[in-house]
């Protein structure tokens, strides 16, 4: 049980309350997080998820990708997170090379879920055989397509994704075996618009989009950007909401609005 609770009857939203909301087309709203008092704070605003994500390694730990970030530093960045959740359902990523083989990635997802408390894990890329693997230890999985991070190495910058119709097609084949392996949700980032709808609306599990337009069916934004209090360039997708908030909570809350609303992302933070 969680020092920071608020209020013992409120319990942990499920994979089938998100997916509960697409089917009614309620917007569902997700922040990252890395500590327990941000973690408390987004909590209290409703936001409905929580990702715990492997860009701590550059928001929190300074690094400039997220490679070096390590199982052991999610498993410890997880924990402190779902220590002061109440109600946000809660996904972790999988840092770089922690899912080379199935048998790797399921020891480190088992470290995230039974040390960390996340509920779910997020790995990048189409590794339909890993993400099969771990749905069938019952280890639920959250899917990333889009721009991935991890791979920036290969990638050489951080660029839209899916603009030429051979890669829109591929990301919309990926987005089905996906789910085909099990997938309860997938996160799409930098994509153009057209596509995320196109991949949103066919697809029966909830498509979480980071700079990949409204017609996704949630929102997830880097807690830092959102603030404005990270070290880097705030990326055109994400917005700050501190400009026209005075309080950390009202910056939350207008986002979790705006969200919910279909008043975020804008065509200016858009493809
Ligand atoms: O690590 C992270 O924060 C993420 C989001 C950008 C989706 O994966």
């Amino acid at each position: 049980m969680s020092q920071y609770a608020y209020d013992s009857t409120v319990k942990p939203l499920t994979v089938n309350d998100l997916l509960a909301m697409k089917q009614r087309s309620e917007k569902i709203s997700c922040l990252t997080a890395y500590d327990a008092s941000f973690s408390a704070l987004i909590d209290k605003a409703g936001v409905d998820m929580m990702l715990v994500g492997d860009s701590l390694g550059m928001v929190v730990q300074g690094y400039e990708t997220t490679l070096p970030v390590t199982i052991r530093d999610m498993v410890y960045h997880t924990r402190c997170v779902s220590a002061a959740r109440q109600r946000a359902f809660i996904i972790a990523d999988l840092p770089f090379m922690s899912y080379a083989t199935p048998v790797m990635a399921a020891k480190n997802a088992a470290k995230l879920i039974q040390v960390g408390g996340a509920q779910m894990v997020k790995l990048e890329g189409a590794r339909i055989e890993i993400v099969r693997f771990l749905v069938d230890q019952g280890i639920p999985v959250c899917g990333h397509l889009g721009l991935l991070p991890q791979l920036i190495n290969q990638l050489g910058s951080y660029k839209v994704q899916g603009k030429e119709p051979a890669d829109a097609a591929k990301m919309i084949a990926d987005a089905h075996q996906l789910q085909q392996a099990g997938a309860g949700l997938l996160v799409l980032e930098c994509v153009p618009a057209s596509l995320a709808r196109e991949i949103s609306t066919q697809l029966a599990i909830p498509v979480i989009g980071i700079g990949a337009s409204v017609d996704c069916d949630g929102q997830v934004l880097v807690l830092y950007d959102m603030l404005n209090i990270g070290i880097g360039k705030r990326p055109r997708f994400s917005r700050n909401f501190m400009q026209d908030n005075a309080t950390i909570e009202a910056a939350i809350d207008a986002y979790h609005q705006a969200v919910k609303q279909s008043r975020f992302p804008t065509a200016e933070h858009s493809f």
